[in-house]
């Protein structure tokens, strides 16, 4: 913002979300969310958050990567489009008025609305191997509320997964601002990201603990092992067999870069059985491996102080930001 026209800025709307760095991003990321982050940039005033502190509610028995983890997402993100002349690009852990609101949810926050959260619930189910019994898990959706509270975002790009938050959000505010009089916090709209689920590798849900994804930052020769593994058409059987494109996840993976005139083709010469599916997936693992290759590019030439700088700026405008709004949150609890 940064530098541009004041009072234009201040009529656009604050977009804040966030991603917990929990490992490296790949195609679901970026199609799920990243590539609508970009675009955001031209039309909000955008805050992007490494959200270390929502990390560590799941990941603390092992911190090991989570330094490397918050650094190398940072790098995803410019090397995606996010653009640190445009966006704030922050680490949650490094503002610390994020805990601090996140308290004063808590106090106002009734048990019963986040033990009936549906995340909640389901991660407690599906998670195993870890222990999310945690009086700090609890509290995640309060935090994330919090997260958006603290800039007073009135705009949060999610995927539906995360609707039960957003909704859980607008409720804790709305009750902050009847309990201490005022308006102090927007109720913030969801951007829902509208994206056809692109499946892992493997046809299963694309997910970290997998391992079945294709990386932002994987090399050629990895895409083309990946992709080489892929399930295709299982009637398929001869190259004289005809395939059947809808219900193979090769072809929905080409969907991600190729115009519907490029699809027809490929559509056509599967269907009529001209192309085997070994070569149609070499064309694919190609056409991966240059779709994000300017991204490999830009990421590899971002040195770590690149990103320590890049993020050192957008922790003190987040700061600054912060501070802000928690001294009017002092003033409206009415703490000395
Ligand atoms: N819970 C979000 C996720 O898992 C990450 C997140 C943390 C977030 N704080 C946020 C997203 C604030 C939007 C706004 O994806
Ligand atoms: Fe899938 Fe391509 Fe084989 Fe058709 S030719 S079944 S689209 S891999």
């Amino acid at each position: 913002m940064r530098g541009g026209n004041k009072d234009f800025m201040a009529v656009k709307k604050r977009v804040l979300s966030g991603m917990r760095p929990t490992g490296r991003l790949h195609l679901g990321h970026l199609l799920g969310a990243l590539n609508n982050w970009v675009k955001l940039q031209e039309q909000y005033d955008c805050f992007y958050m490494v959200a270390d502190w929502h990390a560590l509610m799941s990941e603390y028995e092992d911190t090991k990567l989570l330094r490397e983890n918050s650094i190398e997402m940072t790098r995803d993100f410019i090397a995606a489009g996010l653009d640190p002349e445009k966006s704030v690009i922050f680490i949650q852990s490094h503002v610390p008025e994020h805990l601090e609101l996140a308290m004063v949810f808590s106090d106002i926050t009734p048990l019963g609305w986040v033990e009936r959260c549906p995340t909640y619930k389901e991660q407690l189910r599906e998670v195993k191997g870890r222990d999310l019994t945690t009086y700090g898990f609890l509290g995640y959706p309060v935090l994330q509320a919090a997260d958006i509270a603290l800039y007073k975002a009135s705009a949060v790009p999610v995927g539906i997964d995360q609707l039960p938050h957003l909704e859980l959000t607008r409720e804790i505010i709305r009750r902050f601002n009847t309990l201490y009089g005022g308006r102090l916090f927007p109720e913030p709209d969801p951007l829902l990201t509208r994206v056809p689920k692109l499946l892992g590798l493997d046809n299963r849900k694309m997910s970290k603990s997998y391992g079945n994804f294709i990386a932002l930052s994987d090399t050629p020769e990895e895409i083309a092992k990946k992709v080489a593994g892929m399930i295709t058409d299982p009637k398929r059987i001869k190259l004289s067999d005809r395939g059947h494109p809808d219900i193979c996840n090769v072809f929905s993976y080409y969907s991600i870069f190729s115009d519907q005139a490029a699809l027809d083709k490929i559509r056509q010469s599967c269907e009529g059985a001209k192309t085997g599916c070994t070569e149609c997936k070499k064309a694919l693992a190609v056409a991966l491996a240059e779709y994000l290759e300017p991204m490999r590019k830009k990421a590899a030439a971002l040195s770590d102080d690149d990103i320590r700088d890049i993020l050192r700026s957008g922790d003190k405008s987040a700061r600054a930001a912060a501070l802000e709004t928690m001294a009017a949150v002092r003033d409206v609890v009415n703490f000395a």
